[in-house]
């Protein structure tokens, strides 16, 4: 049994985390052996704005006893966005050390892409993205607030630890799957940190002679990624450019609605958190339109995470068949379909996964 922890949020959160349950309770009717329990936390905005706090002092505590958790998005027009993304989910992502997040960016069936001469096979990217320090460490101050001298001071941080397992399990993966792998930073302005960065990219391109790497400044290689695609295997960046480039990366897939993320503690000390990239996108939510994919593949990447990767392979198919039927579409893909009719077609063209799930 697995035990994962909901946490909606806000806005389309709770929208679209509703249909990945669906999906999965579906495929825990189908394989007995996929036995997933699910409580809910409904921390977010609406917690915030009843009790002062996005979610309780002991969150963590609660989380920490998860297989895995599942969430959807926070922000709200009601409050500064700084503080319901640094309380909850940085919080989350910094106290589970989450420093792997895991964003592909993939043409799926049926979809357009932006691009105009891209083919499926020119878009198969994975991005690493450093999930726990970088330029959102949230070190910093404000003095002489509000007066003319203010000054504002953020400072990035980089460790060589934290940049070396990062960089180390992009060039696994890329090992693993044989694959390039691509560091992006910005080393010609960011004299200290990203030469750090780029100064570890290359030790670390030493201990891996097979598989290729490059370097990219970052302005180039959002160049690249919209002019060839076809460049790209597996690309590690700090969390603010890959957060950056993987919104182009969900918009090359077609929309933001589409694209997934697995927060990974490689370790598996704590929880790993699964989630769209996108956020709760408040001029839509309510509307029962927003596209529950990005969410349902996240779910995916979860189930391979707890080692049901059949499973796995299978919802991304099922996702597949479903946009190339294209009868089912919510409205950023051109259709009129809601959130709940496309998490239902999903659900219902699941089949068995020809390998067999290991209990
Ligand atoms: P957003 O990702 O919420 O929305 C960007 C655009 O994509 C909007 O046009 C939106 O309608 C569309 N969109 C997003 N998800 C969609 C879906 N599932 N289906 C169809 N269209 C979708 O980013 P935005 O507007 O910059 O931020 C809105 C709020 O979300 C802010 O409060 C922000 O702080 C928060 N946010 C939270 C994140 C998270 O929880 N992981 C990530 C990014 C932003
Ligand atoms: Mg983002």
């Amino acid at each position: 049994m697995k035990r994962i922890a909901v946490i909606p949020g806000d806005g389309v959160g709770p929208e679209v985390v509703r249909e990945s349950e669906k999906v999965l309770r579906m495929v825990g009717t189908m394989d007995p052996a996929v036995e997933l329990a699910f409580d809910h936390y409904e921390w977010g905005t609406d917690n915030y704005l009843r009790s002062g706090e996005m979610m309780p002092e002991d969150a963590l505590d609660i989380l920490q006893h998860y297989d895995a958790l599942l969430f959807g998005a926070v922000g709200s027009p009601a409050v500064k966005d700084h503080v319901t993304l640094r309380d909850l989910l940085l919080k989350i992502r910094f106290g589970f050390d989450l420093y792997v997040n895991l964003r592909p960016v993939k043409l799926l069936d049926g979809v357009e892409t932006p691009l105009r001469n891209a083919e499926q096979a020119d878009v198969d990217m994975v991005f690493v993205r450093e999930g726990t320090e970088g330029e959102y460490a949230g070190v910093g101050d404000r003095i002489y607030r509000g007066t003319s001298r203010e000054v504002a001071l953020q400072t990035a941080v980089f460790s060589r630890r934290g940049t070396e397992r990062v960089i180390r399990w992009a060039f696994e993966l890329g090992r693993r799957e044989s694959r390039s792998v691509t560091s992006v930073s910005k080393a010609n302005a960011l004299n200290y940190s990203a030469v750090l960065w780029d100064e570890i990219f290359d030790e670390m391109a030493l201990e891996y002679p097979d598989v290729p790497a490059q370097r990219l400044l970052v302005d180039a290689a959002a160049m690249f990624m919209v002019m060839e695609p076809e460049r790209f295997g597996v690309v590690v960046a700090s969390n603010l450019f890959a957060d950056i480039l993987t919104d182009l990366g969900a918009a090359i897939m077609g929309g933001m609605g589409l694209a997934p993320s697995a927060g990974l503690n490689p370790e598996r000390v704590y929880p790993s958190m699964f989630e769209p990239i996108h956020g709760s996108a408040p001029e839509i939510a309510g509307r029962g339109e927003a596209n529950p994919i990005g969410s349902i593949w996240s779910a995916a990447q979860m189930l391979d995470h707890l080692g049901f990767s059949a499973w796995s392979a299978e919802i991304l198919r099922s996702i597949n068949e479903v946009l190339r039927a294209g009868v089912v579409r919510t409205p950023d893909l051109g259709g009129t379909s809601s959130t709940v009719e496309m998490g239902d077609a999903i659900a219902a063209a699941l089949t068995q996964p020809k390998v067999a799930t290991p209990a």
